[in-house]
C-alpha cells in the first residue's frame, strides 16, 4: 500500500527559506517555458511560500491574475500575509482532492496557464489520485491553454533516499516498510508522458536534467543538509523511534557521498523533470 499523505503539516515558510530557498530560485528555465505575460491568468499548484507565485503575479500585472493553492496551512497563511494583492490570491487546497467549491471556482476551463514547481512529486505520490491531479490541471485550462511544470524526475536525490531508508533499517524497520515511508514519486519521462496524454494533453516539451544542487550553508544562515533532512524528509524522521539519532545516522551515512573535496560543500543529486503540455 502506498503511504498516505501525512495529515500533519510539516511545512513552515521559515524552515523552507532556511533549508531550501534555492527551490524557488532555480527556476529560470521553467519560468521561461511558462512565459508569463501581462494579462495572463495562471493557477499555481503547490505554490508553497508564495515567493515564486508573487513573481508570476508581477509579470502578468496589471490585468492578469495568479491564484496559488497549497495543502499546507502554514505555507498558505505565510504566502497570503506576505504577498496577496488585488491580482494574487492564495487558498489552502489539497490538489489530490479539490473541494466541490474549489472545483467550481478553479477547475472551470478558464485559465490560460497552469503552473507547478517542485510540488508535483509530492502531489502525485498516491498512485490512486495521480490521474485526478493531472485531469484537474486539464479541466482548469481553457482550450489551447498550457500546463507548465517542473518536478523531481526518476533518480532524484537517490543519494539521500538510500540514506533515509538505511537509517530507518538501522532502527529495526524492515526495508519494505522503510521504502513505503517515502512521500515522493519521481516519474520517468515515459511515465509522465503516459499520465499527461492519458487525460488528453499534447506534450510539447518533456526533458530530464541532472542538476546537482548545493545545500544552503550554515555559515550563510541556512540550515544545510541537516535542515533539508528535517524539513523535506520529516515523515521519515517521524517514523524513527529515536529521532535525533536517526538524523545523525542519515547525515553520517551520506557524508562521503554528498561532500565535495576541497571546500567541503554538500550537494544532492537533484534530477528535474520539466515539461509543457497543451490542452487541445
Ligand atoms: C518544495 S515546496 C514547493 C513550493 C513552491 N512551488 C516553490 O517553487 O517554492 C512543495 C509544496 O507542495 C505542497 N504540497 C504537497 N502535497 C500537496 C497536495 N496534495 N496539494 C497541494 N499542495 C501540496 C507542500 O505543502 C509544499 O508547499
Amino acid at each position: 500500500m502506498a503511504s498516505e499523505q501525512p495529515s500533519k503539516d510539516h511545512w513552515s515558510p521559515q524552515a523552507y527559506t532556511a533549508a531550501a530557498s534555492f527551490v524557488p530560485q532555480l527556476t529560470t528555465t521553467v519560468v521561461k517555458y511558462l512565459d508569463p505575460k501581462p494579462g495572463d491568468t495562471i493557477l499555481d499548484l503547490g505554490c508553497g511560500d508564495g515567493v515564486l507565485t508573487s513573481q508570476l503575479a508581477t509579470a502578468v500585472a496589471p490585468e492578469g491574475r495568479v491564484f496559488g493553492v497549497d495543502a499546507s496551512e502554514s505555507m498558505i497563511s505565510g504566502a497570503a500575509s506576505k504577498y496577496a494583492t488585488s491580482n494574487l490570491s492564495f487558498q489552502q487546497q489539497d490538489v489530490t482532492a479539490f473541494s466541490p467549491s474549489a472545483r467550481e471556482q478553479l477547475l472551470d476551463g478558464s485559465w490560460d496557464k497552469v503552473f507547478s514547481n517542485a510540488a508535483l512529486h509530492w502531489i502525485l505520490r498516491k498512485r490512486e489520485t495521480r490521474t485526478d491531479v493531472v485531469r484537474a490541471a486539464y479541466e482548469a485550462l481553457k482550450p489551447g491553454g498550457v500546463f507548465v511544470f517542473e518536478l523531481g524526475g526518476h533518480g532524484n536525490v537517490a543519494d539521500v533516499r538510500v540514506g533515509l531508508t538505511a537509517a530507518l533499517v538501522m532502527q529495526g524497520v524492515s526495508v519494505e516498510e522503510a521504502r513505503e515511508v517515502s512521500p515522493w514519486f519521481f516519474p520517468s519521462e515515459e511515465g509522465m508522458r503516459g499520465l499527461l496524454e492519458g487525460v488528453g494533453f499534447a506534450i510539447e516539451r518533456l526533458e530530464l536534467e541532472y542538476r546537482p544542487t548545493r545545500m544552503t550553508e550554515k555559515e550563510d544562515g541556512g540550515t544545510g543538509l541537516e535542515g533539508w533532512v528535517r524539513l523535506m524528509a520529516a515523515v521519515y524522521v517521524e517514523r524513527a523511534r529515536e529521532k535525533e539519532r536517526y538524523v545523525r545516522d542519515v547525515l553520517a551515512l551520506m557524508e562521503e557521498v554528498v561532500t565535495r573535496e576541497g571546500d567541503g560543500s554538500q550537494w544532492l543529486g537533484y534530477v528535474r523533470l520539466r515539461g509543457v503540455a497543451r490542452k487541445a
